[in-house]
């Protein structure tokens, strides 16, 4: 199929994430793979990314709209998340998704558009379209991370679908597969995850589809092989292990908002002014930062207005939220 392929930028990653952070990372894995009893290197990694064939992209090109705060480190962002096809435990996507395999995977497109199909990953895998996109995640728990993703343009790939005119909103399903995903065994959320996004918020230029973070491959307790992340939202709207896309007429049905909908709306944009009904929004625990360093101040669409307040002019985002 044919992808239209954004320009990436010209700045180097090494500008801003310093050089070094990549060649410890480098260091790391090959010592992870030489089969170091280091830290805790082999849980890290899933036995299937441990070939000398598996993709990394050390000196991918930096998108412009990175954020410019220092990325957390790798053990941070792989070992403390929210993963519940592998348990609802911080630690558990960490411990419970090693043994699970993300190849092969193919991704189905259906509804609004002209294009529909059942896609193989790797026919999105393009190395001219990756780049590194450095976000803040803003889980709705109220913790942060800055994330370094390798990934692509959401936008660029939605648009090889040709989309038609009764395509509203775009909805993103999570393998359904109770025997690879065993949190699935256990009724915590409605399975499988649903997560949708309004077409114009899919089409900004902000959301991408990651395939990697710090340079490899997609570590699976981070949605292995291939996940949305959308930074002026909190973080549950960045789905994971998506296997369909569907463009719809009507707003999806998410799986948070069916789970308690006076918790999570549709939309979920970050804004400190807007209260989870059980706490405060304003601020948040930066992941990594010493506890008496304090909390950091929520910033509106986390720190995106320009790019995203346009999108809801005009709209209550109190009722809205
Ligand atoms: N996607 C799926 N399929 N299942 C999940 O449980 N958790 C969400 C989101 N995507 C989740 C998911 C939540 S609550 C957060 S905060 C982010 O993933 C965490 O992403 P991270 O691993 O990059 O920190």
């Amino acid at each position: 199929m044919s992808i239209i392929i954004k320009k990436s930028s010209d700045i180097n990653s090494s500008e801003i994430t310093p050089k070094s952070v990549y060649l410890d990372r480098r260091r790391f894995m090959q010592q992870s793979l030489a089969g170091s009893l280091l830290f805790s290197a082999s849980t890290l990694l899933p036995a299937w990314a441990k070939s000398p064939d598996t993709p990394h992209w050390p000196d991918l090109p930096k998108n412009p709209l990175s954020a410019s705060d220092p990325p957390n480190s790798f053990e941070d962002i792989t070992t403390y998340n929210n993963f519940y096809e592998f348990g609802t435990g911080k630690k558990d996507p960490h411990k419970n998704a090693t043994a699970f395999n993300p190849r092969p995977w193919t991704i189905t497109v259906e509804g609004e558009c002209n294009k529909p199909g059942v896609f193989d990953l790797d026919d999105f895998i393009k190395p001219a379209t990756l780049e590194e996109r450095i976000y803040r995640l803003r889980c709705v728990e109220g913790w942060s991370m800055v994330i370094p993703w390798v990934g692509f343009s959401l936008a660029d790939m939605l648009k090889g679908f040709e989309p038609n005119s009764k395509a509203k909103y775009v909805e993103f399903t999570t393998l359904l597969d109770k025997s690879r995903m065993p949190g699935q065994q256990r009724r915590v959320l409605h399975w499988p995850y649903v997560e949708g996004l309004r077409i114009d918020e899919a089409m900004n230029e902000l959301p991408i589809m990651a395939v990697g973070l710090y340079g490899e491959l997609l570590p699976n307790q981070n949605g292995a092989p291939i996940r949305l992340v959308v930074p002026w939202k909190y973080g549950f709207k960045s789905i994971k292990s998506i296997v369909k896309i569907r463009f719809t007429e009507t707003m999806p049905e998410t799986t948070w908002n069916k789970t308690a909908p006076n918790e999570y709306g549709f939309y979920s944009n970050v804004n400190p002014e807007v209260d989870h009904p059980r706490w405060s929004q304003k601020k948040e625990r930066v992941i990594g930062r010493a506890f008496w360093e304090g909390k950091r101040e929520t910033q509106m669409f986390n720190g995106y207005g320009e790019q995203v307040a346009h999108l809801y002019r005009g709209m209550d985002l109190r009722k809205n939220f």
